[in-house]
């Protein structure tokens, strides 16, 4: 949704989950994305003097950013040079319902609404090709190298296919899949995360490349679950996910216990999702009141949050 007047620009993005495939995807094996309800909302407009920032973690001049938040400045620099409009006379405000680093997007999300505004903003045509590039910028400061699937699956409407540097498949699923996710309410950061399995693949290669092949195989096999509607393959691929990302070091011990957690509910699939090392799993239930049966089980063993929702109604269910 974008709301545009010649003053003020509004425009959204949802966030993202990793089906299948985070970290394999980073060493070119093809992983399943989809837009995960929870949004950011960006709000623009023209004021006179420096850029002026406002968001729950940052609030203030854009030139005393902390460095964390580099990338973002880097990528609203370039989004105005696109538009010939210099860095200056705007005030952006982010109004975000995605927990910051919990492998749900939303350093890519905002950067994609922030992008939107601006060239919203100043009436000039975006092609999709363009925002991911220009959201990549502060991605790359984010994340190290990103794979890019997160931009992806967070421009996209559709479920993806992703594979770097490969044309992004949009995926029409058979079926509707009813998902939960839980939030641990710890930071997972992606940055090491990522770097951690470098350093693995250095000294564990065989290992870590068995790993890569297994979940590059998994990726597959879920495209031809989802396009046949077996929920069933699905969610046992799911829970082959997640052991494979134990090996990979990403996994931890509030991670696992929640997907024994979700199996214990019944779950017929559930995993990490996003970068791991804290964050969010995800699990797959049988219906929606099969999804609140989880969720339930998932909210009274204390984590931060759960949500759930099915991919066929935008409502999303929050338990907290
Ligand atoms: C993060 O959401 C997904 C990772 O595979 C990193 C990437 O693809 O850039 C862990």
């Amino acid at each position: 949704m974008s709301t545009v007047s010649t003053r003020t620009a509004i425009c959204e993005s949802h966030s993202k989950l990793i089906l299948v495939g985070e970290h394999a995807v980073v060493y070119g094996k093809p992983a399943i994305a989809m837009p995960f309800p929870l949004k950011v909302r960006v709000t623009i407009q023209k004021a006179v003097g420096p850029i002026m920032f406002e968001s729950s973690i940052y609030t203030g001049p854009i030139d005393s950013m902390t460095v964390k938040m580099k990338g973002i400045k880097a990528c609203i620099e370039e989004s105005l040079r696109c538009v010939d409009q210099p860095f200056a006379n705007l005030r952006i405000r982010i109004d975000s319902a995605i927990p910051l680093g919990r492998g749900l997007g939303s350093s890519a999300a905002i950067a994609i609404a922030i992008v939107r505004s601006i060239f919203s903003l100043f009436q000039q045509g975006l092609s999709e090709e363009h925002l991911f590039s220009l959201v990549q910028i502060a991605e790359t400061y984010a994340h190290g190298k990103p794979s890019g699937i997160d931009t992806a699956a967070e421009i996209s409407e559709y479920p993806i296919w992703f594979q770097k540097g490969k044309e992004i498949v949009p995926l029409v699923i058979g079926i509707p899949l009813y998902i939960v996710v839980a939030d641990t309410g710890r930071n997972g950061d992606t940055h090491t995360a990522v770097d951690n399995v470098r350093k693995m693949y250095v000294s564990e290669t065989e290992k870590v490349q068995n790993s890569l092949d297994e979940i590059g195989t998994i990726g597959e096999l879920a495209r031809e679950a989802l396009l046949k509607g077996d929920v069933y393959l699905l969610g046992n691929l799911l829970y082959r996910n997640h052991e494979e990302l134990k090996i990979l070091g990403v996994s931890d011990g509030e991670l696992n216990n929640l997907v024994e957690i979700a199996r214990n509910a019944g779950a017929l699939g559930a995993k990490l999702t996003g970068g791991g090392l804290g964050g969010c799993i995800l699990a797959l239930g049988e219906s929606l009141e099969h999804a609140e049966v989880i969720a339930t089980q998932l909210m009274d063993s204390g984590v931060s949050n759960v949500w759930y929702f099915s991919t066929e109604e935008n409502i999303l269910y929050s338990l907290k």
